[in-house]
């Protein structure tokens, strides 16, 4: 029996029982359990990263799309074999689903370092799945080509379209404004999430995609397919035969995700008015690879990348209208001239060749040209000063404009259950013109930083016509969600950062101009709080939550693990 010098297949990372010969014996008696042939055996191993779980409807058509790339991994000489991973449904975690995005990423990791594959395609798409996959072939980097299910479509309800989960907030809003009644909410959570798929605004899952696609990670014009859309089945086909040509011909993420195609990645961003979550994942994924992005580098890049897609949350259509209008292509063709052009695609072109070989028919309706943005400066800024030393982040495309220069009364919130106990209260001491401060809901609190910066307005506030209100917390936010929020402030309050030393009644200043957001409160008397704070609840003591508490990086590193970076 000869093994081969250079092993690909099954003949790759043998399990190690002190002869070789032996290991792959042993394993290709085990693959013809599965009634594979010789012939296929000899083939090279394209794993397929697959997410299905009754937790996670988003990823409903999987099955499909696994098969889809099973037929173009066989059609290109390759041996498609799908393992299942950690499935992070966005909604169905406790205490969120951001706690368990980088156990995701060491799962994918680490099995596809184990398993015997020469390329990997990874099937993905609710918020955390794409960053976990992505940080996982990141690190691991082997060929990995990036498959997304694809947003779903949009619903005609009472003469207006639906979809999740920027409509869902609205009307929640309503219902506490006492808009809408118990039974309407009622009916309109059945007509919400009514396809397979990503929610279909420009949310956490939708901006990720878009972002795989501009790093060069999944094929082009695959970011915007509805799920349910057949162009999405023959994606999941060409996306198994590109990955069986990867196989022989290796194009590592290594050689794909460098600080240039990272820097067009957060261009992208800005120009979609692209999640502020994505910040952080993309963030975690350039970690992976030694990239760092300062803050600081975001507004540069903010100041002079407009906003150009008119999608919900910051504008009016639906993912799949972007799909119609010309997909992320489009959108990279009117950014080319801020973009790195030389950048390497999963394909094997460069950026700029993909954008030559593309039709530039494009609906300005949803992507506008460079000479008519939307804004004409990005979605994303940071803000620093003496609340947030490390930065915090502000959604300003899908923000008040008028609130963005100005001071405030702090009303503080020192967590999650303290916000639940008395937002609503009729006796709450709240104005419009008040600050509402969160704590303890960083990346290390108990919390695990939960898409809770969207404080809900106070429900006396909401009834007088009240409709945004400056909010600040080191909370992350839904993609999905608007309003005039500061985010991610660092370091967060669970650590002692300046937001645990804010109390009822301090002025806060916020200047997006300025990209300040400053605490108005003498040195003298912070010192005194921060000496008065109580001490910290007591650390869990063992699995996950331990590894979880002791290694979670701040916001600036993504939240990534400190331990899986290089
Ligand atoms: Fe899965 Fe929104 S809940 S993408």
């Amino acid at each position: 029996m000869n093994t081969p010098k250079k092993p690909i297949g099954l003949a790759r990372g043998l399990t190690n029982y002190g002869d070789a010969d032996f290991s792959l014996y042993l394993r290709r008696t085990f693959a013809k359990q599965s009634g594979l042939s010789s012939e296929m055996l000899k083939r090279p191993v394209v794993g397929i990263s697959q997410s299905a779980s009754g937790f996670n409807p988003c990823h409903r058509t999987t099955p499909e799309l696994v098969e889809a790339i099973k037929r173009g991994v066989i059609a290109a000489g390759g041996l498609p074999l799908d393992f299942p991973s950690i499935s992070l449904g966005e909604s169905f975690q406790s205490p969120t689903s951001m706690k368990f995005r980088n156990l995701m990423s060491m799962d994918i990791e680490e099995m596809i370092r184990a398993q015997p594959m020469d390329a990997v395609v990874l099937v993905g798409g609710c918020d955390k799945s794409v960053p976990a996959q992505l940080m996982g072939a990141a690190s691991a980097d082997v060929p990995a080509i990036q498959l997304v299910v694809g947003p779903m479509l949009p619903m005609p309800y009472q003469g207006e379209r639906l979809g999740a989960c920027t409509d869902c907030r609205r009307f929640w809003g309503k219902f506490r404004a006492g808009e809408v009644t118990a039974e309407g909410i009622d009916e309109v959570e059945g007509k919400l999430a009514v396809t397979a798929g990503t929610c279909g605004v420009m949310g956490t899952a939708s901006t990720m995609a878009s972002i795989a696609e501009t790093l060069g990670m999944s094929l082009p014009g695959t970011a915007a397919i509805p799920a349910v859309h057949s162009d999405r089945i023959r994606a999941a086909e060409a996306s198994g035969k590109r990955a069986a040509e990867l196989a022989l011909a290796p194009i590592r993420p290594s050689e794909i995700i460098t600080e240039q195609s990272v820097e067009n990645a957060l261009r992208v961003l800005l120009a979609i008015g692209g999640s502020t979550n994505a910040l952080i994942h993309l963030t975690a994924i350039a970690g992976r690879r030694g990239i760092r992005i300062p803050l600081e580098r975001l507004n540069e890049l903010s100041d002079t990348t407009p906003v150009l897609v008119d999608l919900k949350p910051t504008g009016q259509h639906y993912m799949s209208d972007l799909f119609a209008a010309g997909g992320v292509g489009a959108v990279l063709r009117e950014l080319a001239p801020l973009l790195h052009l030389d950048c390497m695609t999963i394909t094997g072109e460069t950026l700029g060749e993909r954008l030559k070989g593309e039709s530039t028919w494009v609906d300005r309706e949803v992507v506008h040209a460079m000479s008519d943005p939307i804004r004409p400066q990005g979605g994303l800024a940071a803000l620093f000063g003496t609340l947030a030393p490390k930065g915090a982040i502000i959604k300003r495309s899908a923000a008040d404009p008028a609130l963005f220069e100005r001071t405030g009364r702090a009303v503080v919130f020192s967590s999650l259950e303290d916000l639940a106990a008395r937002v609503d209260d009729p006796d709450l001491d709240v104005n419009a013109d008040d600050f509402m401060v969160l704590q303890n809901a960083g990346p290390t609190s108990a919390a695990a930083m939960p898409e809770a910066g969207y404080l809900p307005i106070p429900q006396k506030l909401l009834r007088a016509g009240v409709k945004d209100m400056v909010r600040i917390s080191d909370a992350r936010m839904s993609g999905t969600a608007y309003g005039t929020i500061v985010l991610h402030v660092s370091p967060e309050s669970a650590i002692g950062g300046p937001l645990a030393l804010v109390r009822n009644g301090d002025r806060i200043r916020l200047s997006v101009s300025e990209r300040r957001i400053d605490l108005l409160v003498d040195e003298a008397e912070l010192a005194a709080r921060r000496e008065a704070l109580p001490p910290a609840p007591p650390p869990p003591t063992r699995g996950y939550a331990k590894l979880y508490q002791e290694t979670t990086l701040q916001a600036e590193d993504g939240c990534d693990f400190d331990f899986l970076r290089p």
